[in-house]
């Protein structure tokens, strides 16, 4: 992984600003123009914050870490998602040190705590650049009528107050070393998965798989054991946690 070298963080210039449509879209134009890896775009708000598969990702103004960081990776195209599931690892290990909130993860790298969502990623690529992009609720007094039966935020879960910026600053140190040590940072983000031993549901283009949740190889796939007691490695797809009656 190459990184800039002279911010302590291992990141670069982070742009901070008050409104955009997505901090996702502005990075992928400027990949695209040839920005340097380690750019790092945050806003206050957005207006069209991008989710996973095509949903929206919906935030009160001033009220959440909203970032996207620009790497230019040099692992092999199948481990790039490694950089991703170590960014959901840092960014639950920074929110923790930063407000005392416990988020577990849920695989590939939501952060939930028990079944609410208080942060998600979206990475997408441009060229052979990724476009890592967090979004992270932390000071809401007002949850948005759509999420206030999925999401949370640090000070809901009884958080110490913080800020975006003191958050963003604790996750950029963490992320640096995760990065620069992907395999080493397996047994930590399977400390943190709520997924294991789950009985999930996973869909995916071709269809849905069900079963337990058993571990997650070296490559970061989730290793599933089948209702009819195989076990398959899924690389991509939507997990759905399955409530089983006590
Ligand atoms: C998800 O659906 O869980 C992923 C949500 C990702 C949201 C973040 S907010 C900052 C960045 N910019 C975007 O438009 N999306 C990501």
């Amino acid at each position: 992984m190459t990184l800039p070298e002279a911010s302590p963080s291992g990141f670069g210039e982070v742009r901070w600003l008050s409104e955009i449509d997505s901090t996702n879209r502005y990075l992928i134009d400027e990949a695209r123009a040839g920005a340097p890896t380690g750019l790092v775009v945050v806003a206050d708000h957005q207006t069209s914050g991008r989710g996973r598969l095509g949903r929206t990702w919906v935030a009160p103004p001033g009220a959440s870490l909203l970032v996207s960081l620009l790497l230019r990776p040099t692992v092999a195209p199948d481990r790039r998602h490694l950089l991703v599931m170590a960014a959901g690892l840092a960014m639950a290990e920074a929110v923790e040190a930063e407000t005392g909130v416990v988020a577990g993860l849920k695989w590939p790298n939501d952060l939930l705590v028990g079944e609410h969502k208080l942060a998600g990623i979206l990475a997408e690529a441009a060229g052979d650049a990724l476009v890592v992009g967090i979004g992270v609720n932390i000071e809401w007094h007002e949850v948005p009528a759509e999420l206030t039966e999925i999401a949370t935020a640090c000070n809901l879960e009884g958080g110490r107050p913080t800020t975006p910026a003191t958050v963003l600053h604790a996750f950029l140190g963490r992320y640096t070393e995760r990065l620069e040590n992907l395999d080493g940072s397996r047994a930590a983000y399977e400390a943190r998965l709520l997924t294991l031993g789950r009985r999930v549901r996973v869909e995916q283009a071709g269809g849905v798989l069900a079963g337990v949740a058993i571990g997650v190889d070296p490559d970061g796939r989730l290793r599933l054991r089948t209702d009819d007691e195989t076990e398959v490695a899924v690389a991509v797809g939507d997990v759905v946690h399955v409530r089983t009656e006590a």
